[in-house]
């Protein structure tokens, strides 16, 4: 098999960039290791900025996101006594759209047969060869046979855990990580928000998010320890700790409902460069992961397909490679500022195990002093619409 360029990974980034790709009449083919009913089944945030739905439009995938995702033109932080509403629209001018991943997924799945955008499903042993090359490869077993997909360029989309990162050579790779001593206990349910917007709340005993995906679906979360076991999180216990954490005003308005799912995810921040090598892109978490807080991860994916896409079909269309030669610079830089925004969020909002009464002070301190400044104001508010391309 040959195309131009093999993507590796239908995850958001692997799918955004074989549809922007296959619109400019570039051949490409993505190879997955899941299926498409595992890829969809996975529960991520979804709070989408402006970057990422003006993909969705370029793409003319938008009609599903317009009709059901709901513009937001606030957030909310709270310090256990009250809500300081970060009015995003009257700060920066923009909203962002919730709309979860799983729909945006969903909508790039459903589209890409009737686009010609080939996705090989279930592919087994994927791994990539001589990425320094003019002819890099990516072999995969499909029914029991070996398959070799030839191409001019591999984009390697395949998430923190894919093979494309450890195909780089060891000693050419640099990698920055923090692992932070806590996970997000979530729970989905189908109940009404008790807030019409989201809630990240800071109280003494952890950090608590009220999320949602329509008007009759809620995500929520809560920081544990890492070791909980979810035994000991029956949903009432759940709902209680939420109530406590989230404020009087948001447990006021709070439905109760079984969760439909419930799990404890790490948080970490990490990052990866070069985000190229030789004829390998690296997008998405395949290069870099960020703590869930401001919900960043899958508007980084979206930003970095977007340099990369309009690198590559400069580079098939106008045989200008200016593009691909600065695509590691232009991506990283932005990520490099939503990790700075990701890790500062979860710094300000987390109860650390190591905080003492000063730290505790220095986050309510914090938190007045946003209450209190504009100018504090828009520079999160700026951050949490997305930075400009
Ligand atoms: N071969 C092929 N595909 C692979 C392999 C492999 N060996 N290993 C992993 N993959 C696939 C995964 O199954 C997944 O579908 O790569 C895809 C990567 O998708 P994501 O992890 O979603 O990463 P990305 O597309 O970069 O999206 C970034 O979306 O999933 C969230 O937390 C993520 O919010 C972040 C954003
Ligand atoms: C979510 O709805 O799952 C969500 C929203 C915002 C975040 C993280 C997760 O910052």
């Amino acid at each position: 098999m040959k195309c131009d360029v093999a993507i590796v990974g239908a995850g958001p980034a692997g799918l955004l960039l074989g549809h922007l790709l296959r619109q400019a009449g570039i051949d490409a083919v993505i190879v997955e290791r899941q299926s498409a009913e595992y890829v969809l089944s996975r529960i991520r945030a979804g709070v989408l900025e402006r970057t990422t739905t003006d993909l969705m439009v370029q793409l003319g995938l938008d009609t599903r996101m317009l009709a059901e995702g709901q513009l937001h033109s606030g957030f909310n932080l709270a310090d256990g006594e009250r809500l300081i509403r970060i009015d995003i629209e009257d700060l920066t001018g923009s909203q962002v759209m919730v709309y979860g991943q799983s729909e945006v997924t969903r909508d790039l799945i459903d589209a890409a047969p009737e686009r010609g955008l080939e996705v090989v499903w279930e592919a087994k042993d994927v791994a990539l060869h001589d990425i320094e090359s003019a002819a890099p490869s990516v072999s995969f077993e499909q029914n029991g046979k070996t398959q070799t997909l030839t191409a001019k360029y591999i984009a390697g989309c395949d998430g923190f855990h894919g093979p494309s990162r450890r195909a780089i050579p060891e000693g050419i790779g640099r990698e920055h990580e923090r692992v932070y001593p806590f996970g997000w206990l979530g729970i989905l349910a189908d109940v009404p928000p008790c807030h019409e917007e989201l809630i990240y709340a800071n109280h003494a005993n952890g950090f608590a998010l009220a999320s949602m995906r329509s008007n009759t679906r809620s995500r929520y979360y809560i920081q544990v320890p890492l070791d909980t076991d979810l035994a000991q999180w029956p949903d009432e216990r759940l709902w209680d700790e939420l109530a406590v954490r989230l404020g009087p005003d948001a447990a006021a308005h709070m439905t109760r409902g079984p969760a439909i799912e419930k799990s404890v995810a790490p948080l970490r921040s990490y990052v990866f460069e070069p985000m190229r090598h030789g004829n390998l892109f690296i997008a998405g978490d395949a290069g870099h992961i960020v703590p869930p807080t401001g919900a960043k991860g899958l508007n980084l994916a979206a930003s970095d397909v977007t340099y990369l896409s309009k690198a590559l079909i400069a580079r098939f269309k106008q045989n200008d490679e200016t593009g691909l030669e600065g695509y590691a610079a232009k991506a990283l830089a932005r990520v490099w500022k939503s990790e700075r925004f990701s890790w500062y969020l979860t710094n300000l909002m987390h109860r650390f195990p190591d905080h003492g009464t000063f730290e505790r002070q220095m986050q309510l301190a914090e938190l007045d002093y946003i209450a209190n400044s504009r100018a504090a104001q828009i520079s999160i508010a700026e951050n949490y619409v997305g930075l400009p391309l």
